[in-house]
């Protein structure tokens, strides 16, 4: 018997009903793979990893695979019409399918949270070619979007069954980014709670978090947010809510334009922001303007960093402190022409958080966005 207070189930970890290894790739549906995968190699610095299409034998659709350390993107298009891809790109423009998680038993993952009440997305199936097997299986989460569990420990191709490697003369550098730090998801009016009920019921995560709109409104633009995380850190997915504002919720404007719930952004980890961000801006890729004055009281704030502050308030890099450390993010603008998806990229310094002493500055800047388009 353990003196502990936690239950003896919990100490053996028999708790983690779903253990996770980290995120193993997202899959995009665009309307055009092709020119997608150009321009996150050219603009984010990815690298052209593997394919599938008509030529591997896919014949309703093409996916470029595409890498950076250890962030893999999977771009994928319908090659005709009458397509569940094509649906999807219709009702949402190009936006987020799949989060994909790494596990080492995916049948053993989908038998766990279908029993909990996971939709099935797919059952476990086994690919298999010459250089080994993938298993792979999904349930349904919020919106059109699922999660794939991969179990590729038996695996040692390029990526997996079904894709030819994908050489390209086109190597542009790297810009620094590392992996998925946390996966937003935005979801309708009062459906927060039910969804972090299923990341809690059905997938085991926990509640780390949470932001009300006394934490996260500004004059117009309120959103509710919590926090979900696996049990070992590995995959965080904060749920927003739109909640009463003055005027239209950020969350709602997204909700509008995706045609319902879905992934509003994807934080990815650096370990140098001002480089990679300078280099970002270089290649064309458009942050969230913050005003001049943010910088004259942040330090006030945060207290001490290690970096200048004028590089970081040149390129508009918010910080902010919590008890372990401190955090420098930024927020790209949307990544396509509906005001949906978009990127953060952040730099973790001890701070395991999320930017809630930016959030003000954050929404502001947001919300001018929003009223360019009309949108508040
Ligand atoms: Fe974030």
């Amino acid at each position: 018997m353990s003196n502990s207070i936690l239950p003896e189930s919990f100490l053996k970890n028999e708790g983690d009903f779903l253990p996770l290894n980290g995120t193993d790739y997202i899959e995009f549906y665009v309307g055009n793979a092709k020119q997608a995968a150009h321009f996150y190699k050219t603009a984010f610095g990815f690298q052209s990893l593997a394919y599938a299409g008509p030529e591997t034998g896919v014949m309703d659709k093409v996916s470029y695979v595409i890498r950076q350390n250890k962030l893999t993107f999977v771009l994928t298009t319908p090659l005709r019409t009458n397509n569940a891809i094509a649906d999807h790109i219709y009702k949402h423009g190009d936006g987020v399918k799949v989060l994909a998680l790494m596990v080492d038993d995916a049948s053993e993952a989908w038998n766990q949270t279908t029993a909990r009440g996971g939709k099935t997305y797919m059952e476990p199936k086994k690919l298999e070619d010459d250089f080994g097997e993938v298993i792979l299986s999904g349930i349904h989460t919020y919106g059109d979007t699922v999660h794939i569990f991969v179990e590729r420990k038996n695996y040692n191709g390029i990526f997996m069954p079904g894709f030819r490697k994908w050489e390209s003369e086109y190597c542009p550098t790297s810009t620094g980014l590392l992996y998925v730090d946390h996966c937003v998801g935005n979801v309708g009016w009062n459906q927060m709670n039910p969804w972090v009920k299923f990341y809690e019921e059905v997938m085991g995560f926990k509640n780390i978090l949470s932001f009300d709109d006394n934490d996260i409104s500004t004059e117009y633009s309120a959103l509710m947010s919590k926090v979900m995380s696996n049990g070992n850190g590995f995959v965080k997915f904060p749920i927003n809510e739109p909640a009463e504002g003055k005027k239209k919720s950020q969350i709602e404007e997204f909700l509008e334009f995706y045609n319902g719930e879905g992934v509003q952004h994807v934080a990815i980890a650096t370990a140098n922001i001002i480089e990679t961000v300078t280099e970002l801006k270089k290649r064309g890729i458009e942050f969230l303007k913050i005003p001049a004055s943010y910088y004259e009281t942040v330090l006030e704030r945060v207290g001490k960093i290690d970096e200048d502050l004028a590089p970081l308030s040149d390129l508009g890099i918010l910080i902010d402190r919590d008890e372990e450390g401190y955090l420098l993010q930024i927020f790209s603008k949307p990544l396509e022409d509906r005001p949906t998806l978009f990127f953060e990229i952040i730099q973790r310094k001890g701070a395991k958080s999320f930017g809630k002493g930016n959030f003000k500055a954050l929404f502001e800047a947001l919300e001018r966005e929003q009223d360019l388009r009309g949108n508040l």
